[in-house]
């Protein structure tokens, strides 16, 4: 497999610098906590994928729903020539809408972006096969931190789907918002997935599956820190967790220690302990209200054009004009 159309704007040094960073800021803190990225090395991309099989993990389901009706209507309305997708993973659900676009004769390219490389790498080599014709342009970058990779030409339509805004802390999102606005010429879109508030029985089974996949995808997360950091972390000496922070609305992913321990990351020279039962937060995943939404996207400087749900009301995708 070739990478010539793979654009590496975050290398594995890069990112593993990052990790270095970040682990050393999270895990000294109190409580501990690690940012989301990291799960996503190959086996973490695999992982997702399987959660999105999962009967409890609805979103992916509900979203597919949505862009199955709607794709059509984002064709017509944004005429768009080039489509963004950023934290594209597979971009599975994203054919929906190369279809459409392509359909409605205006789109010329797709450009996915994930952290992920193996994600992408993987991702390129199935869409080469099935849209021989477009162009394909896949960025490895982190899209907190470079935005401006984004390419110029064209209407441009940015997908952010999966309802991935959510595993930002909302001190966080206004930022991101703001920057990706600012990267985009009026009059250009964003189709934003999130997932909805509902009942917490619904919501937790989603983050803590009877298979245990879930489970597994957050411990992964102790196995990157062990590869990449020489770290000596027992992933099955940490229960999985998955709580509804009602208050934030938000679901919390957490590594809890089943028993007192000490764990060195050798490529920080550094031990931490935990205390038996004490937590360590790897992930939120926000959900949201229609209104809430819609002010914060006001806020960074769009105005929103369409709103749609599933028709079990789970899931939302909002099409969004930089104003
Ligand atoms: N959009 C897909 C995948 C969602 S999983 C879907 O809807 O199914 C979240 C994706 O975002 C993963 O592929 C992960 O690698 C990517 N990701 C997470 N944090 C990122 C970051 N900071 N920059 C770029 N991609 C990121
Ligand atoms: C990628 N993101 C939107 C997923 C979510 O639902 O927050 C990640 C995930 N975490 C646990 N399951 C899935």
């Amino acid at each position: 497999m070739t990478d010539v159309d793979l654009e590496i704007h975050l290398t594995d040094a890069d990112l593993a610098a990052g990790l270095r960073e970040d682990a050393r800021r999270g895990l000294t803190a109190s409580p501990k906590w690690l940012p989301p990225k990291y799960f996503y090395d190959a086996r973490g991309s695999e992982l997702f994928e399987e959660i999105t099989r999962l009967p409890e993990y609805y979103p992916t389901r509900a979203e597919r729903e949505i862009l199955a009706e709607r794709a059509g209507a984002v064709a017509r309305i944004t005429g768009a020539k080039t489509l963004i997708e950023l934290g594209s993973g597979s971009s599975e659900k994203t054919r929906l809408l190369l279809d459409a676009l392509r359909e409605h004769g205006t789109l010329g390219s797709f450009t996915p972006l994930d952290v992920s490389g193996a994600a992408l790498r993987h991702a390129l080599a199935d869409l080469r096969r099935e849209y021989p014709d477009l162009h394909l342009h896949g960025i490895v970058a982190d899209f907190v931190r470079h935005l401006e990779v984004l390419p110029e030409a064209g209407t441009r339509l940015v997908a952010f789907l999966g309802g991935t805004i959510g595993n930002f802390t909302p001190a966080e999102r206004a930022p991101f918002l703001a920057a990706l606005r600012a990267r985009l010429a009026t009059g250009e879109f964003l189709l934003l997935g999130a997932d909805l508030v509902k009942d917490p029985a619904v919501l937790v089974p989603a983050y803590d599956d009877a298979a245990g996949v879930t489970a597994e995808f957050n411990r992964n997360v102790l196995h990157v820190l062990n590869r990449e950091l020489d770290a000596d972390f027992d992933p099955d000496a940490f229960a999985h967790v998955a709580v509804w922070d009602a208050e934030h609305e938000w679901i919390e992913m957490r590594l809890r220690a089943l028993a007192p321990m000490t764990v060195r990351l050798r490529a920080l020279d550094l031990e931490i302990t935990f205390a038996d039962g004490e937590e360590l937060r790897t992930e939120v995943s926000a959900k949201f209200r229609r209104e809430g939404l819609a002010a914060e996207l006001a806020a960074a400087g769009f105005a929103v054009r369409d709103w749609w749900t599933d028709e079990g009301a789970r899931f939302s995708v909002t099409l969004a004009a930089a104003v």
